[in-house]
């Protein structure tokens, strides 16, 4: 299968540690930039669809906003699956904290996928994502 190469942003639209998204001929993908070098990635969770650029990218680790699931940014590959979110020590109230336990455990049953990844190159300072399937 042949490479097609399409336009995706300028290298300079993206500070190191960060993430956007773009749509490239109805793909949504996020492109990462990991230390000046850059690496594209499907952009919806493996667990349940979020948008994974509104989560983090810490070194080559994406967690996702949603549930805190995580992705190697390079690989695709699924690290973890959905975790609790942290309270910070506060006690949600007692029909809070039962909704979120039922939450929890209806999740707990739904698998965290790896992701696809799509090759990049960066020429004149402009990323191209590699599209073909
Ligand atoms: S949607 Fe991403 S962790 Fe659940």
């Amino acid at each position: 299968m042949s490479e097609r190469f399409v336009k995706a942003i300028k290298a300079d639209e993206i500070a190191p540690g960060g993430m956007i998204n773009v749509e490239l001929e109805g793909r949504e993908i996020v492109v990462c930039n990991i230390d000046g070098s850059f690496y594209a990635i499907e952009r919806r969770c493996g667990h349940m669809n979020a948008p994974l650029e509104k989560g983090t990218l810490d070194g080559k680790v994406i967690t996702c906003a949603m549930h805190s699931a995580q992705f190697d940014a390079v690989t695709g590959e699924a690290l973890s699956g959905p975790v609790p979110k942290d309270f910070h020590g506060e006690i949600p109230p007692p029909r809070m904290g039962q909704f979120l336990m039922t939450v929890g455990s209806l999740m707990a049953h739904i698998k965290t996928n790896s992701i696809r990844t799509y090759a990049t190159k960066v020429t004149s300072g402009i990323v191209w994502v590699d599209i073909q399937a």
